[in-house]
């Protein structure tokens, strides 16, 4: 066991704290990870908030990129100094999905079986609940050795840190679940870091237009910079109006887009993107709602009649192992500008702060640097 110091939150809207954490040495299946970094993702705070259980207290961070420090028995194919992105989805393997070769919808993903408690005191401490199963804004973590993914070590740990979620739930999105490809059109709702990278998804796989939608003027200047062809305000004009005339200015009689990728999660953006949808489109929902929200209300011959398809998106329906050698590759070409969704580099105790930033709409991803 060691000591290190990590962010919790304790209570349900209390600031997050910096305090001491015991971490266990990897036991089977297990590696413990000295983490270079981590983003502030959205759910970070939905942790803090309470919008995703009561399972107090969380260790947050769920973005990183580390090394390797050790691996428990059992381990195959990870060893201490592996530069790695944390995912997770680690797959099981068994279940029925992962047997019928679609190891992204694993029922059974899995985490470290030890828990991370907090140093408060004589005995074993209060067990702490890793956001995601991760817990990595703290300079090391417990996790399952199915969470590490190795990656290109030359790689920037801040930038590509981001695949660990944020960014690979956007671009899987589009990509993955949206099937976004050339000679489609693509909307999305949202551009913080999710969306804008469904943006950047939907510009990697040569789709046209890219419509990117925000109630945010900032989000849509940085949504433009990273592929955008068209912005829409939609604090100012109706984004289902606006969604359909950009489309049929390139597709001849198009009544909206091919693929609209809700990354809010709220009933209304839902609701807009459903309309938004040309017929046979596809609905992709990314963005997370909170437990107390319901579908909108909608006519049910509208779900007939358009017809298409309405997806979730879990972790942009990615295979961890596929995905991010692949685009930590792209990045490396210069393909995919992964560095452009770092806004700052920051240390531990700013991740209150940087809460504050993103709830502001002043940062794309603040990333804690160890
Ligand atoms: N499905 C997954 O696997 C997955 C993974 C990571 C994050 N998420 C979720 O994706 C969502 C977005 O995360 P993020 O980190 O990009 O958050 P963010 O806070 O950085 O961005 C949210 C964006 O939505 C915009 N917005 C808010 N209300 C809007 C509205 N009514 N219409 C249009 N735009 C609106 C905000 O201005 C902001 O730009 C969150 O719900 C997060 O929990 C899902
Ligand atoms: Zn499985
Ligand atoms: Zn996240």
């Amino acid at each position: 066991m060691q000591q290190v110091k990590a962010v919790i939150a304790r209570a349900k809207g209390e600031p997050v704290e910096i305090v001491t954490i015991n971490v266990p040495d990897p036991g089977p299946g297990e590696a413990v990870v000295k983490v270079a970094s981590c983003g502030v993702c959205h759910t970070d705070l939905h942790y803090r908030e309470g919008g995703i259980n009561d399972d107090f207290p969380f260790l947050l961070g769920h973005e990183a990129s580390g090394v390797v420090e050790a691996v428990g028995p059992e381990v195959s194919g990870l060893v201490p100094g592996d530069f790695v992105v944390l995912n997770w989805r680690a797959v099981c393997g068994e279940c029925r999905a992962c047997r019928r070769g679609e190891a992204q919808y694993c029922f059974n993903t899995h985490n470290a079986k030890q828990k991370m408690t907090l140093a408060d005191g004589e005995g074993a401490g209060t067990e702490l609940s890793p956001a995601l199963g991760i817990g990595a804004f703290a300079e090391k973590t417990l996790v399952a050795a199915g969470q590490c993914t190795k990656v290109d070590p030359q790689a920037r740990p801040a930038a590509v840190g981001l695949l660990g979620c944020g960014v690979m739930a956007g671009i899987g999105a589009a990509i993955n679940t949206g099937a976004v490809t050339r000679g489609r059109s693509v909307a999305v709702l949202g551009c913080g870091g999710v969306g804008v990278a469904a943006i950047a998804g939907s510009a990697l796989a040569g789709a046209s237009p890219i419509i990117a939608v925000d109630i945010d003027a900032k989000k849509l200047e940085t949504a433009r910079r990273m592929g955008a062809t068209h912005v829409v305000d939609s604090s100012v004009v109706d984004p289902v109006v606006e969604i359909k005339r950009i489309c049929a200015q390139t597709y001849e009689g198009a009544d909206g887009a091919d693929v609209v990728i809700d990354a809010v999660g709220r009933p209304e953006t839902w609701k807009q993107a459903f309309y938004a949808r040309d017929l046979a489109g596809t609905v992709v929902l990314v963005g997370v709602p909170t437990p107390d929200m319901k579908v909108p209300e909608i006519p049910l011959i509208d779900v007939f009649g358009r017809g298409g398809s309405l997806k979730s998106s879990w972790y942009g329906d990615c295979l961890p192992s596929r995905d991010f050698p692949m685009l930590v590759d792209l990045y490396r070409q210069g393909r995919l500008d992964l560095d452009a969704f770092v806004s700052e580099e920051i240390g531990l105790g700013e991740v209150e702060a940087a809460f504050e930033r993103m709830h502001h709409g002043d940062v794309l991803r603040s990333v804690v640097v160890l």
